[in-house]
This record gives C-alpha cells, structure tokens and sequence, in this order.
C-alpha cells in the first residue's frame, strides 16, 4: 500500500508501526455510536495489524486500512478502510471515521476520494459498498459527495454496540467511477493554442 495525498489530508497506510496511533484514535470518544469498533487491547491489535494483506493488488482480500492524518502540526485526524471479503473479491467496502474536532473541513470526503480511485485502480473491483444507519446524516453526506448512490435498507444489516440495527446500503460501481472521471477528464478547459 502507498501514502495518498487528498488535498489537505495525508493518508498514511496502517501497518505495524503506526498500529497504535490508530488504536488509539478509535478509542477515542465518540467514534462507536454509528458503528461496530471492537474493543481490544493495543498488543491485540498490533497482532491483526501484522496479520493484515500488505499491498492492494488485484484479487486482494482482506483489510487495507490508512491512517489519516492533517492539520498544522500535522496529526491523526481519523482513519479510513477498504475490506474486501474472499467470499466477494469484486466487492469492496469502505468505512471511515474521524476525531470529533477534525470534522467539517472536507477531509473525510477527500479521503475517501483518494480510496476511490485507488481501490478501482489498483484492484480488479467492480463495485464498492458503504452501509450506514439512517440518521447518520453526516457520512450520507460523504457518500453523496463521492458519488455512491443509495441502493436499499437492509433489515438487521449491522450489528452496533452488540444490536442489530438497520443500515442502508450505498453503491458506487466501477462503471459509474469511470464515467465520472471521464467526465471530469473532458470539463477541464483546454490550453489555448
Ligand atoms: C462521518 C464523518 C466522517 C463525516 O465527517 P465530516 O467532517 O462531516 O465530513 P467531511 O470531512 O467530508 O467534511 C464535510 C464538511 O466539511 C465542510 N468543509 C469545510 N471546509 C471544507 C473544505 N475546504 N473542503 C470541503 N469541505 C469543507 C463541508 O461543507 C461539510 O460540511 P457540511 O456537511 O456541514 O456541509 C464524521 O461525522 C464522523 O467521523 N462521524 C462518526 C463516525 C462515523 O459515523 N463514521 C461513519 C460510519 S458509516
């Protein structure tokens, strides 16, 4: 996995050495009323960390994981992930999350941008999922702004805080990513001659 740069935020790949600066952001307060992060100690989670895929290449599965990082001095803002399950390697899913005082300053919509097109780049993906609860209107904001689409609700979808609730399903194809791009390709001004 490579560093990606999105705008004003730097996304730093989680591996063994930065593993516990990530487990110390999702312990952070604040971070578990939308979604399921499990509680284990660092030494734990530094051991799933190294058990982790190394490089997202075509057929990859498993967690990719990126440490966000941004502001001036720089620090950990947040994190973002990919997964992609062996049992659908053309299906990634995306989950993103960031410090409470680093939100609504454009850094969770750049990064997932970044994972966007690296996921379709690098991997052999046909679609990327994301799955939220309703009322979580700040990451639907984030998904629209990307360009996932609404797909349905699904019943007892998610599992949040040991209960099952219901989360909607976003979509965002490979198709729909390469047409977006190559419309934006085609709107940038030409070079006067
Ligand atoms: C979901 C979450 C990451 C969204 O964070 P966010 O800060 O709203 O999203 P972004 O980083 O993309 O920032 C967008 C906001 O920054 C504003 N903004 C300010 N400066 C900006 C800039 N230079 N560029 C772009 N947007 C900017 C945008 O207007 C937008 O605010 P608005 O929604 O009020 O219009 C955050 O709410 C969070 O971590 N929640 C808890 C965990 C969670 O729910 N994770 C998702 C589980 S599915």
């Amino acid at each position: 996995m490579r560093v990606l740069q999105a705008g004003r935020v730097a996304l730093i790949p989680v591996d063994a050495r930065n593993a516990r600066e990530l487990w110390e952001v999702l312990n952070a307060p604040d971070l578990r009323k939308y979604q399921d992060i499990p509680r284990v100690r660092a030494e734990e989670f530094e051991r799933q960390v190294r058990a982790r895929p190394k490089a997202l290449r075509p057929a990859a599965t498993g967690r990719f994981e990126w440490l966000l990082r941004a502001g001036e001095p720089e620090r950990a803002v947040g994190w973002i992930s990919l997964r992609v399950n062996e049992r659908t390697p053309r299906v990634g899913e995306v989950g993103y999350s960031l410090l409470p005082e680093s939100r609504g300053r454009g850094y969770a919509s750049a990064a997932l941008g970044a994972v966007i097109d690296e996921a379709f780049a690098a991997g052999e993906l046909d679609e990327l999922q994301a799955c939220i609860v309703p009322e979580n209107v700040a990451s639907r904001a984030v998904l629209d702004r990307t360009g996932f689409r609404e797909e349905r609700l699904l019943r007892g979808g998610a599992v949040i805080r040991g209960r099952h609730v219901d989360v909607l399903l976003f979509t965002l194809t490979r198709a729909s990513w390469m047409r977006a791009r190559n419309g934006a390709v085609s709107a940038k001004p030409t070079r006067p001659v």
